[in-house]
């Protein structure tokens, strides 16, 4: 399958996406995840990106995409993938329609997670993360980690992302209202969406996902 995730920063995506694609057997593609690896290593890519994060911007379409396209190009997506944070506004939407269109692919889905804002600013306020690998994620009261501090995946050092002080999260917001939601309208317009809730337990809203994806 080739799925879109799509909601507000804080929704849920990321800790969804590891268990849909897990369940699903397809890779997680996440541009966040990719950009803070970029990051991490020290990269030209994640040189240019940084900025852009720390600000609560998008990154540039050129840098987005190409990075995004040679992800979806790897052996293991071959056969499907979940994309999480891509695409993000109506270029995206429309380069990765192009891209799939000229290998003679197309999107089965676009889930929809909604949440109201005060809910993404108490799950993103109380998230942490892993300074080995920015997937293993976590939240101070609602999915706390074994050990405090330490990441039960690999026992890494947890910590609180750059772009999660408050200021940084209106304008991530501002910018969800204004560039990313609009992507939702145009896969309406293709009969892919599906809206889902994600609040309640991350286990129900897994199982939410699944029964949408399915068709139930
Ligand atoms: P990105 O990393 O994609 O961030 P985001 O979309 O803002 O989403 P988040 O990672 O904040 O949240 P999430 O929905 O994954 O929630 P999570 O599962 O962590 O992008 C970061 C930046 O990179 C962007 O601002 C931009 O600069 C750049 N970028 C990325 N992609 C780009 C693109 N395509 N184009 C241009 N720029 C791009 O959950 C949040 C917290 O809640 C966690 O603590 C979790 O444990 C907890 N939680 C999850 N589910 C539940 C639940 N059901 N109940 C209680 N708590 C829960
Ligand atoms: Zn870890």
């Amino acid at each position: 399958m080739r799925i879109v995730l799509v909601g507000p920063p804080g929704a849920g995506k990321g800790t969804q996406a590891s268990f849909l694609a897990e369940n699903l057997s397809i890779p997680h593609i996440s541009t966040g995840d990719l950009f803070r690896a970029n990051i991490n290593q020290g990269t030209p890519l994640g040189r240019q990106a940084q900025e852009y994060m720390r600000a609560g911007q998008l990154v540039p379409d050129e840098v987005t995409i190409g990075m995004a396209q040679s992800r979806m190009a790897e052996p293991d997506a071959a056969d499907g993938f979940l994309l999480d944070g891509f695409p993000r506004n109506i270029a995206q939407a429309e380069a990765l329609d192009a891209y799939l269109v000229e290998g003679g692919r197309q999107l089965d889905a676009v889930l929809d997670l909604e949440v109201p804002e005060d809910e993404v600013v108490k799950r993103i306020a109380g998230r942490r993360i892993c300074r080995n690998d920015s997937s293993h994620v976590f939240h101070v009261a609602y999915t706390p980690p074994e050990r405090e501090g330490v990441c039960d995946v690999c026992g890494g050092e947890l910590f609180q992302r750059d772009d999660d002080r408050e200021e940084t999260v209106r304008k991530r917001l501002a910018v969800y209202h204004s560039e990313t939601e609009p992507i939702i309208d145009h896969y309406k317009r293709q009969g892919l969406v599906t809206t889902i809730s994600a609040l309640g337990e991350v286990s129900e809203v897994t199982r939410r996902a699944m029964r949408a994806l399915s068709g139930d």
